[in-house]
């Protein structure tokens, strides 16, 4: 199948990310939002992203210009009836993905693939809220989208193999190495990488570091990029909490279950990042 235009549902974090990517990649990008505001905002993350490769001299702004002419906003998903391949991003919760795929299916072409970027939930329960459960997978993304190379893709016990290759296909046209792997919680990555992430916030809780030394035992010892807790606040407490909720309540396994500190952390709204408060303080 070829595909041409890319609907990118949610504009936060990694929808932006998807949303530029794919529009760098020569795609038309339609990305939808909840309001005109929450649209804004995330139009404004992907414009401030491409204004600093421009800045950096890494890309010319006529360029920029040009991805930014092909993305697209909306707040209607009735826009979506021309795309051929849709990828949700939007908050990780079971309900909410469920409702949005339902409306997907309602408003995509028959041809459409809807995959979904969820970090750990189970694809084929998204699936089940539509009509074509054999077009829907799994495009789980990495942060940030645009200098990542991987793409992890999750087939379910109903995805097409025309689906998967499609799929692949797509993948590897905007630059990624992609990995199959199947619908079981937190997929590769998440299934190791929550436990850890879960692991330093005890220590936190527990008095036995603070954040900055564990991140520099991580950084200089390890030679992470960031260190855990700076890592929980670029992903998001939110996406965390959630996602690790979502696993515990699955596997049972006592590894995933949320540290009550995070569980304070979500009911301040000290959700890292993007509210400008989590492990660190950071600058509006
Ligand atoms: N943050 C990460 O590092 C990361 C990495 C891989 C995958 N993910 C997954 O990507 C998804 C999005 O995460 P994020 O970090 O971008 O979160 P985010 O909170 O930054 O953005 C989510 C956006 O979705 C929007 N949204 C919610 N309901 C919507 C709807 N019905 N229609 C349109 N938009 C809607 C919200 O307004 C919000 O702007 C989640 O499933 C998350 O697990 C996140």
């Amino acid at each position: 199948m070829e595909i041409k235009k890319v609907g990118v549902v949610g504009c936060g974090i990694m929808g932006a990310g998807i949303a530029q990517l794919c529009a760098q990649s020569g795609y038309n990008v339609i990305v939808s939002e909840i309001n005109d505001a929450l649209l804004q905002k995330g139009l404004k993350l992907i414009d401030g992203a491409l204004g600093r490769q421009v800045e950096k001299g890494k890309m010319k702004a006529e360029d920029k210009s040009a991805i930014l002419g092909r993305i697209k906003g909306t707040t209607n998903m009735a826009d979506f009836s021309a795309i051929d391949i849709v990828i949700e991003a939007a908050t990780e919760d079971m309900n909410i993905k469920k409702s949005i795929f339902t409306q997907l299916d309602k408003y995509c072409p028959p041809h459409a693939i809807l995959a979904t970027n969820t970090s750990v939930l189970c694809v084929a329960e998204i699936a089940g809220a539509t009509k074509r459960p054999e077009k829907v997978l799994g495009m789980h993304f990495a942060n940030p989208v645009p200098v990542t190379k991987i793409l992890e893709m999750i087939k379910t016990i109903a995805t097409s193999e025309a689906t998967i290759a499609d799929g692949k296909s797509f993948g590897a046209s905007i630059g990624k190495t992609v990995v199959l792997t199947k619908d079981l919680p937190g997929f590769i990555s998440n299934r190791i990488f929550s436990s850890f992430l879960l692991n330093a916030v005890r220590l936190v809780q527990d008095g036995i570091a603070t954040p900055e030394d564990i991140d520099t035992v991580f950084k200089l010892g390890v030679g992470h990029a960031m260190g855990p807790l700076e890592t929980l606040d670029f992903v998001g407490i939110d996406t965390v909490y959630r996602g690790a909720k979502a696993m515990y309540e699955e596997l049972h396994d006592p590894q995933y279950a949320p540290p009550p500190l995070l569980t304070r952390m979500m009911a301040l709204g000290w959700l890292g990042r993007k509210t400008g408060k989590g492990f660190y303080e950071y600058k509006k």
